[in-house]
């Protein structure tokens, strides 16, 4: 049985934890690649909010196995609150959650290597969720970082201590302190807490699952404009976020690898600096974001909003392979008169690209809409995608017939139920 890949297409928050949760009972894992507590997935049953920042999102189908690859950096605090919150709201998580030894450790210097590095960025500052991502990955491929299993060593402390030294010279440099005495405590106990934990070698617990011919749900985070390689350098975040980043980031051969869904906002968000070209300054922007509770799920900071980017998309689908789209939150668009969507973008001399501009050309670069008719009715009680009203299934087609991509799933609100499977 094949593993699946779920990705998102633009900057993160389309919406991958509402699917990640809707798709998971017809698998029997769910696997976290890459990123680590910069990710919140927001997940709505029973009319409960749940955000998952390091557990992957299958964690409430109690039979499913849920695992932290070897790609993620994880925060043991924010670990051990998030499963906190899980047992007192009554979930069992702890039979069917592995974590990868090979995972990166956040430690508190890490953190406070994010917010002095941004911080002397100045203007320049990407915006990072400041949860320690940039300086872990950093250590990581720098091979001087802590890794999960060293959390099992008899000289973890030694180890610890080395790796804080190291960063104490980093933030001299820029005439600071790292400051992280009173947050030692309360790491050393999350650490005792991890020990507890199932420390693995996942990347044999999934192939061997692979060879018992059982299936995978690789769940990304962040998205392809935030890729370390192709999204809006330097404005990204640390990891491979598209489908390559699922076969280093859990030790998978990319043989096994079947569907790749692709996540995509009815429209286009972005938290954090750097270029987005369809961002709306406007009360039309301001509008979506009330509509769609725009707010970033780990940081709580308004998300910038705009329009549909299609040349953006055809790019992130390109470099994933996506064989299916999932639409999401087409209900924020109810109450929009006409909905726009970029096809593609003109230069000062006239020249038009249907290709996302590199970061120099998109200054000069403005993007071209087609306007399309609003359905200015609630999505909300549509339980049957052929009831759809028609003006929203001509955007779908639209789309579709411009992505050359089907798209699956539109999601007409943040429940579970909430979600309309096309043929
Ligand atoms: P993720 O990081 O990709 O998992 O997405 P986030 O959880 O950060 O952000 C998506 C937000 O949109 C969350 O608040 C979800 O509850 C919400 N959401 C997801 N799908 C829909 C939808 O179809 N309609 C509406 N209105 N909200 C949705
Ligand atoms: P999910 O998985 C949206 C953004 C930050 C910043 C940049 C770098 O919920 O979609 P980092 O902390 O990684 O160094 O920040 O990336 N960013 C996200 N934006 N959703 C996310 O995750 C994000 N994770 C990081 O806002 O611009
Ligand atoms: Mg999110």
């Amino acid at each position: 049985m094949p593993v699946d890949v779920l990705v998102g297409l633009q900057w993160g928050d389309e919406g991958k934890g509402k699917i990640v949760d809707v798709l998971a009972p017809t698998y029997d894992a769910v696997a976290r690649f890459q990123g680590g507590p910069n990710a919140g997935h927001t997940l709505y049953f029973d009319g409960v909010k749940h955000v998952l920042h390091q557990v992957p999102s299958g964690i409430f189908h109690s039979h499913i196995i849920n695992v932290v690859g070897n790609g993620v950096v994880l925060d043991p605090v924010v670990f051990r609150q998030e499963l906190q919150k899980l047992t007192d709201r009554g979930i069992d998580w702890a039979k069917n959650l592995y974590i990868s030894r090979k995972a990166q450790l956040i430690l508190p210097s890490h953190r406070a290597l994010d917010r002095i590095s941004e911080e002397a960025r100045g203007g320049g500052k990407i915006g990072s969720t400041l949860k320690g991502i940039g300086p872990t990955y950093q250590d990581k491929i720098g091979r001087t970082g802590l890794r999960v299993g060293d959390v099992l060593l008899p000289d973890f402390q030694e180890r610890y201590q080395e790796a804080v030294d190291r960063h104490a010279t980093l933030a001299a440099f820029h005439n600071r302190e790292l400051e992280i005495e009173s947050l030692e405590a309360d790491f050393f106990s999350a650490v005792d807490f991890l020990r507890a934990l199932q420390l693995v070698d996942t990347e044999y617990l999934l192939n061997d699952l692979l060879q018992q011919g059982k299936s995978i749900l690789a769940e990304g985070a962040q998205g392809s404009m935030l890729d370390i390689d192709f999204g809006t350098y330097p404005f990204v975040t640390s990891s491979s976020t598209i489908v390559a980043g699922a076969c280093t980031g859990l030790g998978i051969a990319p043989r096994h690898i079947d569907k790749v869904y692709g996540i995509s906002k009815a429209y286009c968000t972005r938290v954090g600096s750097g270029p987005f070209p369809t961002e709306l300054h406007d009360a039309v922007g301001e509008q979506i974001r009330a509509a769609g509770r725009e707010f970033g799920a780990t940081t709580g900071r308004p998300r910038r909003c705009g329009w549909i980017d299609l040349p953006a998309l055809r790019y992130s689908i390109m470099l994933n392979g996506v064989t299916e789209i999932h639409l999401m939150k087409a209900d924020v668009l109810d109450e929009f008169d006409e909905i726009q969507v970029c096809t593609h973008y003109r230069a000062a001399d006239g020249t038009e690209t249907d290709q996302l501009p590199d970061y120099a050309a998109l200054q000069t670069m403005v993007p071209v809409y087609k306007a399309m008719p609003g359905w200015r009715t609630s999505l909300q009680e549509i339980t049957d995608p052929e009831k759809l009203p028609k003006e929203l299934l001509t955007y779908v087609e639209f789309l579709e017939e411009h992505l050359n991509v089907p798209i699956r799933i539109v999601s007409v609100g943040p429940d579970r139920v909430s979600t309309l499977h096309r043929a």
